[in-house]
């Protein structure tokens, strides 16, 4: 492969197309089938921890997982206690981040098991998802070179489940490799694989003052861990509501220099004109929206169909739907897997049911009985404006657009107020130029799917409610977790 791209920096994965990489894959991960991980708070000293609780597979409710405990109040309180910046020089940082994504890459069939049985990740978004992480780990690990101020101090990073492994990864990487010390705070969902995570930073040599695992839940740890003035930045990923909430907190408890690094939710559009290529729209309409059942922050919840090709093109797409296989994601052959919990698929079937009440549902396939699934849904809207919220799942919601009006389109997705990820399907050149530059958009996709930015070469981060910044996987980002550098003048 190296033949071919010679000055790759980022992580080969694992090609599906590729029998001899499936057999590899499947070999890799089949030891860890029935295992069933133990993990708890990961302290500098031991930690109490509360009561075990089982973790469940979403796709089948008889795989347990493993047991969970979450910090009690006082293991959050010796963790904030025990915090500490990473006293070692920015190339043992490096070298250290960069030991931890080959420790990644070796225990990647355990890593795949986790993924799918924990977190319902289907083969395809497994192996992106390890290989984003070790992009993250050598992405800012290179970022340590271009570094000349200090560490902030402390950072709570707290991240979401839908990639429990990248962005819990991700988070942790950039804020060690400035030199702060880190309080990681999963996602309640996927505490497993953040454990296993944590363990893996430590084997390779990040210190446990530097790194503390703090799961529980964001009403009480993440909440806790926001409120402090020992607490010198927060990274955080997950939805805007949150984000908002954590922002209120900082006002009142940290230094009022601390950053807020914030990526949240969106509702991204992709506009396909009479010019698209049907057969790759489609194929991308369907990766946008399906992929992970959904459950990206980049996804595609509307799409805007130019009017004279609406009806071809949603033949199309129903047909291709028709062939999505959804079920279990320890199989090779699932494209759809399982919604993260009950409570995230009650809110999406009932956003459905509403639809469905209005007769509003253009296609809805079908889903396993068991297992916590949420079959892939289209729904006909009027505009983005009549979209209330983040679905946070499979279903897409299609409007229709006159040529004439696409600056009234323009003007729409613009007043929805996020800009996470947009898409054009186009082949007409000052359309994709005037679309690519009025729509505010973190990042804007041509002519291809709008999901799975690439470490180093896609930046990834919205505008507006939508986040923060500065972009995750580019060459700003580390710096953030610094402080700004002094300037000596002297005559
Ligand atoms: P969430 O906001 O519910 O939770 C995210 C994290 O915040 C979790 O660890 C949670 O425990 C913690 N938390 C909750 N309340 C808290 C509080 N009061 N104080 C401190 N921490 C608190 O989000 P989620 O459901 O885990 O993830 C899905 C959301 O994340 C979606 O909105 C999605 O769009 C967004 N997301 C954004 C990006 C991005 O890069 N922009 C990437 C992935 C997910
Ligand atoms: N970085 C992730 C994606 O682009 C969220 O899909």
């Amino acid at each position: 492969k190296d033949l071919y791209a010679p000055e790759r920096t980022n992580s080969h994965g694992f090609d599906l197309k590729d029998p001899v990489d499936v057999a590899t894959y499947e070999q890799l991960r089949a030891p860890f089938q029935a295992t069933q991980w133990e993990t708890g708070p990961i302290l500098a000293e031991a930690a109490g921890g509360e009561a075990a609780e089982p973790v469940h597979n979403p796709a089948d409710p008889s795989d347990v997982v493993g047991t969970l405990r979450s910090c009690s109040k006082a293991d959050v309180e010796t963790a904030l206690r025990l915090a500490k910046p990473w006293a070692a020089s920015p190339n043992q940082r490096a070298e250290t981040l960069k030991q931890a994504a080959d420790l990644y890459e070796t225990c990647a069939g355990e890593i795949f098991a986790v993924l799918a049985r924990e977190a319902g990740k289907t083969p395809t978004d497994a192996i992106a998802e390890l290989r984003e992480a070790v992009d993250f780990l050598r992405y800012y690990a290179a970022g340590t070179s271009e570094l000349d101020a200090p560490a902030r101090g402390v950072f709570s990073c707290i991240s979401p489940w839908n990639f429990p492994l990248a962005i819990f990864t991700g988070q942790i990487a950039a804020a060690l490799a400035a030199g702060n010390g880190v309080l990681a705070k999963p996602a309640e969902p996927t505490g497993l694989i953040a454990g296993l995570a944590v363990q893996l930073l430590h084997r390779a040599g990040v210190p446990k003052t530097a790194l503390q695992l703090v799961p529980g839940a964001g009403s009480v740890v993440g909440a806790r861990i926001t409120a402090s003035p020992d607490v010198h930045g927060i990274c955080f990923t997950g939805s805007t509501a949150t984000a908002k909430s954590i922002h209120r907190t900082m006002i009142d408890h940290c230094e009022p220099t601390a950053p807020l690094i914030a990526e949240t939710g969106g509702l991204n559009a992709m506009i396909v004109d009479s010019t698209a290529l049907p057969e790759q729209a489609i194929k991308d309409i369907v990766a946008s929206a399906f992929q992970s059942a959904g459950q990206r922050c980049s996804a595609l919840r509307i799409l805007y169909l130019q009017d004279d090709v609406a009806d071809t093109f949603l033949d199309m797409l129903f047909g291709a739907m028709d062939e999505l296989v959804i079920g279990n994601p320890w199989h090779l052959s699932t494209d759809v897997g399982p919604i993260i919990n009950q409570a995230a698929r009650a809110g999406i079937l009932n956003h459905i049911e509403k639809a469905e009440a209005s007769g509003a549902v253009l296609k809805r396939n079908n889903a396993p009985s068991t297992g916590i699934f949420v079959a892939p849904t289209v729904i006909k809207v009027g505009g983005i404006a009549d979209l209330e919220e983040e679905i946070f799942g499979p279903v897409l919601h299609v409007a229709t657009f006159k040529a004439a009006d696409l600056q009234d389109v323009i003007k729409d997705i613009n007043a929805s107020g996020y800009g996470l990820t947009f898409g054009i399907h186009s082949r007409i050149d000052d359309r994709v130029q005037l679309l690519s530059s009025e729509i505010e958009a973190g990042n804007i996709y041509v002519n291809r799917n709008q999901i799975g930015a690439i470490v180093g070469s896609q930046p990834f981060g919205g505008e507006g409610l939508s986040g923060t910044g500065p972009k995750a996987g580019g060459p700003n980002y580390v710096a953030r977790f610094t402080r700004p550098e002094r300037t000596i003048s002297q005559l």
